[in-house]
């Protein structure tokens, strides 16, 4: 069984589609917001995950806040630290202390609009398409090997709304599949920090 730590700061519907999925071999043990009035902690709580808060405001500096993070995050043993909606850019020694078991979903096609407000920038750039990440999680933001990403249409007269509810669709359904994934040991890292996704093993064959 694999000890998963789901971190929000808001919403947390990424987090549900992962709950939801129940994935063989995948155990929530905690769900952590930065934000006491994370609409996720509701859902977390109701379906029995222990929740934790670890306001970012009660804390000095960003180094304070990490290490915070981290303690919470360490007392649970996870074997992986799913980002969910987690809006806080996070300090290289956080990042680093869960090198290879840090994962992110990001609302673009990496590596076009990393940062913010991705939907209302690939309107304004006119693009086709656009879509949606699941990368783990290097010091350079929204860079990091990418495991899965999703590809939606732009469509004539979409809006900011109605190009993040198409995209958000498509997270709902590659989160969780990378998450299983790695949770299956399927997902590897080459030399080159590509993700390689292992063939599924067949297992006993039998005759
Ligand atoms: C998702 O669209 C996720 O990709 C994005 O925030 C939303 C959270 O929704 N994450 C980022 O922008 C990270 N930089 P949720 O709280 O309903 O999962």
């Amino acid at each position: 069984m694999k000890n998963i730590v789901i971190l929000i700061s808001g919403r947390g519907s990424n987090m549900e589609a992962i709950v939801r999925a129940q994935i063989p071999g995948a155990r929530i043990a905690a769900v952590i917001s930065n934000r006491p009035d994370a609409g996720g902690l509701a859902f977390a709580a109701s379906h029995g995950i222990p929740t934790r808060v670890v306001d970012h405001k009660a804390y000095p500096s960003r180094e304070a806040f990490d290490a915070a993070l981290a303690d919470s995050i360490d007392a649970l043993a996870p074997d992986l630290v799913v980002l969910a909606g987690f809006m806080r850019v996070l300090t290289d020694g956080f990042v680093n202390r869960y090198n290879g078991r840090l994962l992110n979903i990001h609302p673009s096609l990496l590596p076009s609009f990393p940062g913010l407000h991705t939907h209302q920038r690939a309107l304004e750039a006119g693009v086709r398409v656009h879509g949606t990440t699941v990368h783990f999680v290097t010091p350079t933001l929204d860079c990091g090997p990418i495991v899965i990403q999703a590809v939606v249409p732009v469509l004539p007269g979409d809006d900011e709304d109605a190009l993040a509810a198409r995209v958000l669709v498509q997270e709902h359904r590659i989160y969780p599949q990378a998450v299983s994934w790695f949770v299956a040991d399927r997902l590897s890292i080459d030399a080159a920090g590509r993700v390689d996704v292992r063939a599924e093993s067949a297992g006993p064959t039998g005759w």
